[in-house]
């Protein structure tokens, strides 16, 4: 469906066109003083340029023009030369009944469906997760959705960490403590254990332990080195132990991604694409991109225009063993053989972003990924505490992510048990949900870029830009539903009306943004415009139900329009925080 500005545009380049000038220069835009009108077109401005006219004169000529518009209820010529517009409320009315009517409100598919995989999550196995696995979380899965709303193809992958030195860290260390292991021994010939050798308490404890002594044991590293490039050799005892600690570690990522709502289509990892890494080796040394400097197999990526010296990208280590490089590079080309999409996109720390250039630049160079394939890498920035460092725990440690959402758990379920009304085990399920719009809202509603600090304070408050006060303005709205359904009317089988008060056409009218809006946060992956919607539309409401008493209005014709606005503003809301990734509980 046409958005609803460029409805308003194509009005305006009409006009202009009429009155003998470039209809190019009928565009429309959002007042940017609402208290004179709604919308505005600056074009007799450029157009005096153009024409060597006075603007004010070209502005009245237009004016003209639309002294019988559908669209326009006034249009204002005011000096030096703008054009103030307001809508007229059937225009609004026809162009809001028209997109609530449409499976997607107004959404279109594209004609050419894209397909994306999208790289996020990325935990390391053995490690919980902590609080710097959230960002990735959140707002990859959201930019999932998002995109797949716009309606093009999206394939999520978490891309475990799962094949590097951490690994022969903890095999070293399981082998320092328990000897005895099958996997230990080279003479065993039989199938190894169902059960793994340990607990995920155990495994979180053991790769924090073997890391450090890593940093201060030169001869244990080497064991661990060691052990990395025998369990990627293929050593069978190695290969059996890592998938248990696979199994193990997976098991519990999936609980954890379970509790953000957060849903991945492909669990691979590193370790997936190591068959690949031999033939592409082979293939940069042989067409002459990868060569051997101070023993490590490198391509030079550096580019002319450079304006720093960019360092090659490591394709072998001296010791041959593969590293991040060569394994991102290795997935891109079995992401390129199994769904030639259209673009790769990552969503990753910032701070990675050098290894991303070179990992892209050297994929470009070597041309193992397509032209038409964009890679593209989005950066966010880091969640820091209150004090703007990067968020830890009181004594300094990382947080996981299981305590802290259970923290803000806790708060929530307090401040919700102050409504006596509910019993405690809806204030249970209702905290939980509460809970996670605050931290998912929160984080969202900051562009992914920048880095934010995360105040539990402010994120759980029921006022303000945050997930609880848009969750808040939805219950209310919910209970104004049921009170005219206890009441005997059916919001289902009522329309809406004209708006007679400013404070509905203005809901209509920022309703009747959500196609375009969408659209700009598909193509941009841009969840914060998603959050910067529903925040309008919230704050619409809620002037919307200061404004006007709904439940005593007499007027039966007028109450129904009323409640058949709210119900349709709550569907589009319910679609927008499926997309940011949470859900409204009935009462809180
Ligand atoms: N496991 C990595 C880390 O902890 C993040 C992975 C991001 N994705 C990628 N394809 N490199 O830093």
């Amino acid at each position: 469906m046409e958005k609803f500005i460029d409805r308003i545009s194509e009005e305006m380049r009409r006009a202009f066109e009429e009155a003998g000038y470039d209809p190019a220069l009928g565009r429309v835009t959002l007042s940017n003083r609402p208290d004179l009108c709604e919308y505005q077109c600056n074009g007799a401005m450029a157009a005096a340029k153009k024409y060597k006219k006075a603007p004010f004169a070209i502005a009245e000529e237009v004016a003209g023009k639309l002294g019988s518009s559908e669209i326009f209820q006034s249009v204002e010529a005011v000096m030096p030369g703008f054009l103030n517009l307001t809508l007229r409320e059937s225009f609004v009315l026809n162009y809001f009944n028209e997109m609530m009517k449409q499976e997607k409100y107004g959404v279109e598919n594209p004609e050419t469906p894209q397909t994306m995989v999208l790289d996020y999550g990325g935990p390391n196995v053995a490690k919980p997760l902590h609080v710097g696995h959230l960002r990735p979380a959140i707002i990859g899965e959201s930019i999932k959705r998002i995109v797949r709303y716009a309606g093009h193809k999206v394939i999520g992958d978490v891309h475990l960490g799962d094949w590097g030195l951490p690994m022969g860290q903890i095999i070293t260390e399981l082998k320092a403590r328990k000897p005895q292991l099958c996997y230990f021994d080279e003479t065993y010939e039989g199938e190894y254990p169902e059960e793994a050798p340990f607990t995920i308490a155990e495994l979180e404890e053991i790769y924090p332990y073997a890391s450090g002594k890593c940093k201060v044991d030169e001869e244990y590293k080497a064991q661990a080195l060691e052990a990395t490039a025998q369990l990627q050799n293929g050593l069978r005892g190695y290969r059996a132990l890592w998938k248990q600690i696979l199994k193990v570690s997976v098991n519990d990522l999936k609980k954890n991604y379970e509790k953000l709502d957060v849903h991945f289509d492909l669990w691979n990892g590193e370790s997936d694409v190591d068959d690949l890494i031999p033939d592409m080796v082979k293939k940069m040394k042989e067409e002459g991109h990868a060569y051997l400097s101070d023993g490590a197999l490198v391509v030079d990526i550096r580019k002319e225009t450079d304006k720093k010296e960019l360092p090659p990208c490591i394709i072998l280590k001296s010791d041959g063993a593969a590293n991040y490089e060569t394994t991102d590079l290795a997935t891109i080309i079995q992401r390129e053989r199994d769904y030639q999409p259209d673009a790769i996109v990552y969503v990753v720390d910032k701070r990675q972003e050098l290894h991303f250039e070179q990992v892209f630049r050297c994929a470009r160079k070597t041309g193992i990924v397509r032209d038409e394939t964009a890679l593209q890498f989005i950066g966010f920035g880091t969640m820091n505490g209150p004090d703007g460092k990067p968020f830890k725990t009181r004594d300094g440690g990382v947080l996981r992510l299981e305590y802290l959402l259970k923290q803000i758990k806790d708060q929530m379920f307090e401040k919700i048990r102050e409504n006596k009304e509910l019993p405690e085990e809806e204030a249970e399920s209702t905290a939980e949900k509460v809970a996670l719009a605050a931290v998912k809202y929160g984080d969202l509603s900051n562009q992914a870029a920048k880095d934010y600090i995360f105040d539990v304070e402010r994120f759980t408050s029921f006022e303000g830009d945050t997930g609880p006060y848009i969750l808040y303005t939805m219950v209310r709205m919910k209970s104004i539903l049921n009170k005219y359904r206890e009441a005997g009317g059916n919001p289902d089988e009522v329309s809406c009306i004209e708006p007679s008060s400013k404070v509905e056409k203005e809901l209509m009218m920022a309703l009747a943004g959500f196609n375009a809006m969408l659209e700009e946060a598909s193509e941009e992956r841009a969840p914060h415009k998603v959050c910067a919607f529903i925040y309008q539309v919230a704050n619409d409401i809620n002037s919307f139900y200061h404004a006007i008493k709904i439940l005593t209005e007499e007027d039966q014709r007028k109450q129904d329009g009323y409640i058949a606005l709210l119900k349709n503003a709550l569907r589009i809301m319910e679609t927008c925080i499926e997309l940011l990734g949470f859900e409204a509980p009935e009462r809180m």
